[in-house]
This record gives structure tokens, sequence and C-alpha cells, in this order.
């Protein structure tokens, strides 16, 4: 059951030219929080915007009971949220979704994100590293002042290469050319991969050719959050019949459930 909470902001800092961290202490939602889930915010007390928004666990301090959000200001209300300050209050309902899984025994992790999809990756890294998983992380932006995630993960110790189109990082292009040059099936690997829809297509594509196996994090508009309005209802794939929730179903299904678009949405 999610648990409502008025949370405390701890900080609220600007990472990138549009990129905010968001620190809260949420000690009633943390012990029930697990990798892939997300929470639904109320960004004000205004309710304008009525509805809720809702972000991934980019990280959660069991310890601290300590939530933090990676988010990108796009709108009304990820504008409004940029605004709170420490020591204001949050409500938050949470934790929202289906986690992500863990692989099998002895496979390795890839983790693939892209932008600001990488948000639900690095808490995942962090338990994956916990249970002795090997880790590989490739993240890919337009340019390297957008890898905001970059110290986190390699504070983590898992291994780290980013792409960027602007050449000041790792490799040069596309994250998910990274994905073949660095990888091509050579070991067991479980993908798991967030961030813009094409890219997770061509994750899938790879994962397709070398019969691997793994899952993605989705995202749609959501009004409740809980599965009881279908706001956020899609087909997983053109041929079924049935729409899911991606809200309840997901926001995190196996990659050979979906249907992913190599264009843009
Ligand atoms: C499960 C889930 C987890 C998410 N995690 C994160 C996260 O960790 N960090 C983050 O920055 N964002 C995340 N998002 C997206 C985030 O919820 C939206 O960017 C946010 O709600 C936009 O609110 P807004 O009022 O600022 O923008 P709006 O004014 O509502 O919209 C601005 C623009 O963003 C688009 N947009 C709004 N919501 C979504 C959405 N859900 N999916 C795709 N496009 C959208 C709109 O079409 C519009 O073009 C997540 C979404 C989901 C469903
Ligand atoms: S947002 Fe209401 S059913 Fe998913």
């Amino acid at each position: 059951m999610p648990t409502l909470e008025s949370a405390l902001v701890i900080s609220n800092n600007q990472v990138s030219s549009h990129m905010f961290e968001m620190e809260l202490a949420a000690p009633q939602i943390v012990p029930f929080c697990e990798p892939g889930q997300f929470v639904h915010l109320r960004v004000n007390s205004l309710n304008d915007p009525l509805l809720r928004r809702p972000l991934s666990l980019y990280d959660v301090d069991k310890k601290r009971g300590t939530i933090t959000l990676l988010y990108k200001v796009v709108g009304k209300g990820t504008t409004s949220l940029a605004q709170l300050h420490a020591d204001e209050y949050v409500d938050v309902m949470g934790p929202l979704g289906r986690p992500f899984s863990y692989p099998p025994a002895g496979q390795w992790a890839i983790l693939v994100g892209g932008g600001v999809g990488i948000a639900p990756l690095l808490y995942l890294a962090r338990r994956l590293k916990e249970k002795n998983y090997p880790v590989r992380v490739l993240y890919g932006t337009q340019s390297s002042s957008e890898l905001v995630a970059l110290d986190r993960f390699r504070q983590l110790g898992v291994q780290t290469v980013a792409a960027t189109m602007d050449g000041e990082a790792d490799y040069q292009g596309l994250v998910t050319d990274l994905l073949y040059q660095q990888l091509s099936g050579q070991e067991v690997e479980y993908l798991y991969t967030c961030g813009p829809e094409p890219m997770m297509a061509e994750v899938a594509e790879y994962a397709r050719q070398y019969g691997l196996n793994g899952e993605v994090s989705l995202e749609e508009h959501m009004a409740c959050g809980v599965g009881a309005c279908l706001g956020c209802a899609r087909k997983l794939k053109d041929s079924d019949e049935g729409y899911v929730k991606v809200c309840k179903d997901g926001p995190v299904f196996g990659l050979y459930e979906v249907e992913l678009d190599l264009a843009p949405r």
C-alpha cells in the first residue's frame, strides 16, 4: 500500500541548465522503496497544477530515511518543484509501481540510461552492487554538461562509461552504438533500460540479436498513479486487445513484453 507523507525538503539543487536534484526526508515511505518504483508529488500547496507529478526513485538512503529525486524542468509542475527550498514540505505518495527484478545469479547487469532516464538506474545499481552482481552502466546524453549522475555512479564503484555527442566524454556518439562497441553479447547479460523510446527500442533490438533478457521502464502521462483512472493506459503491443496501466502494471516491464517505437513518440 502506498503511503502519503508530508516530506521535508533537505535540499533542492540545480545540477545542470534544466535539471535539479532534490533530497527529501520521507521516513514512512523509505522502508518500502524498491528500485524502479516512483513517487507521486503534489508540487505545491496551491493545487496548481491539480494533478500530482510522478518521479522515479533516483536514490534511497534507508538509514537516513531519505529519497533523492533527479528531475528535468519541462513544464508547470517541475517549474514549481524547482522553486521549493530546504525546510519546506512537499506532499508525497509512494512508493508506487512495479519495481525492477534482479538477474539470475552469475549474470552481468547492464544498465543503459539516456538523459534524465538515468534516474531509476542509480538506486538499481546500488542494490545490484549490494547483492554482488557485476554491474556496467552505459550513460548517454547530448552533451557532457548533462552527465549529472556520472559522479554518483562512479562513487558507487560500478563500471560506468559515458557517451555524448560533443566528444567530451568516454565515447562520442549514441549510447546504443556504445552498447554494441563495448559488449556485443560477450558475457551473459541482463539488460535494464530507461530513456527516450527510440533508445530503448535499440536496446531491445540488441537484446533480441544476442538472445538476452531484461527490463524496460516506461513513461506515460499519469493522473491518479494508483490504477484507478486509466490516465496512463497503453497497449504494450499493437496487436494487444487490452491495455495496461503503466502506473500499476509498470512502469517496469519485460523487454519482450513491449513493442517499442524507433521513432520518437
Ligand atoms: C513512472 C514515471 C517516472 C518518471 N520519472 C522521472 C524522473 O525521475 N525525472 C524526470 O525528470 N521526469 C520523470 N518522469 C516524467 C515527469 O513525470 C514529467 O516530466 C513531469 O510530470 C512533467 O510535469 P510538468 O508539469 O513539469 O510538465 P507538463 O506541463 O505536464 O508537460 C510538459 C511537457 O512534458 C511532457 N510530459 C509530461 N509528463 C510526461 C510523462 N509522464 N511522460 C512523457 N512526457 C511527459 C508533456 O507532453 C509536455 O510536452 C517520470 C514519469 C513517469 C511516468
Ligand atoms: S494514472 Fe490513473 S490508472 Fe494510471
